[in-house]
């Protein structure tokens, strides 16, 4: 099956940047009209021309609820909505400020329920459509120095079972996409870091991180047809991490070429 978006409108939070800008970018090619939804510093206008005349730019803040009510009213009859906009600011637990934890969890967890909540209310009444959440391999283990990113990103969790409990009903699925480490803004740090990556990508049986359209392809997969009967599914898009109990990789038998792995 081919996956074809023509036709169809397609929202995406935190569409100026890394993988929400490749999700834009493949629903646009699929034939999607796509809106990007970010912060108005984001410019999501600029990031929309860059992508052609299918898509369009608009300024929201997901911590705001009437933004994204705004938003939706701007955008009319919306089939796809990609819940993506997330920040991911490190502090072991006890520098984990009260300010840190709330803008944390108000940002990736609120601004995710806002979003599925407006989206939701309209899906149900045309009785069709469909979600995708951003979750993360985060979902489910206990990166250190991220506690408030973590428990956001269960909680998104929590989010996918109950929508897609109360939405199939109405032909409305929701589903998740869980990447493991991905190379965007969020991640430079890492990958500032040759010495960190190689110990980090030890893990990975894949042996390397994830680029944003690997994770965009799989948000279009569950986003189109060929998923109708896919929904409160979360997909791990991470070359194998968690599948992974010890370290795989070793200067034995592979070495280490600037970001991956690769036998010898
Ligand atoms: N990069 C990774 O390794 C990785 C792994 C797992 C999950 N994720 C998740 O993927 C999603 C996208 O992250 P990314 O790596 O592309 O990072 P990114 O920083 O490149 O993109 C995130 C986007 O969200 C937007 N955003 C932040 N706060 C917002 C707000 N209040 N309102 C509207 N938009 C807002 C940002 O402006 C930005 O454009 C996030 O939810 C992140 O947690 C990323």
């Amino acid at each position: 099956m081919q996956i074809n978006f023509t036709g169809k409108t397609v929202a995406v939070t935190g569409g100026a940047n890394g993988i929400g800008n490749a999700a834009g970018h493949a629903f646009a090619e699929a034939g999607a009209k796509v809106f990007l939804l970010d912060l108005e510093k984001e410019n999501p206008q600029a990031a929309a021309e860059r992508m052609g005349g299918a898509a369009r730019g608009i300024s929201i803040d997901v911590r705001r609820r009437e933004s994204i009510e705004s938003a939706f009213a701007e955008m009319g009859a919306v089939d796809v909505v990609a819940v993506n906009a997330g920040i991911a600011p490190m502090a072991a637990i006890e520098d984990t400020t009260e300010e840190l934890w709330k803008r944390m969890l108000d940002v990736n967890l609120t601004g995710a329920f806002y979003t599925v909540q407006a989206a939701a209310r309209r899906m149900k009444e045309r009785r069709a459509g469909a979600i995708v959440l951003t979750a993360s391999t985060n979902s489910y283990d206990g990166e250190a120095s991220l506690i408030a990113y973590n428990a956001s990103k269960s909680g998104i969790l929590g989010i996918l079972h109950t929508a897609a409990n109360e939405l199939g009903p109405y032909g409305v699925r929701v589903n998740a996409v869980c990447p493991g480490l991905i190379h965007t803004r969020l991640t430079e740090p890492y990958y500032d870091q040759p010495e960190a990556l190689r110990e980090y990508f030890r893990h990975i049986p894949m042996g390397r991180g994830g680029s944003p359209e690997e994770v965009a392809n799989a948000i279009l997969f569950l986003a189109s047809p060929a998923a109708s009967f896919i929904t409160g599914a979360a997909l791990l898009v991470d070359g194998g991490q968690m599948a992974c109990k010890y370290s795989l990789w070793s200067e034995t038998t592979a070495e280490f070429r600037k970001d991956h792995w690769q036998m010898k």
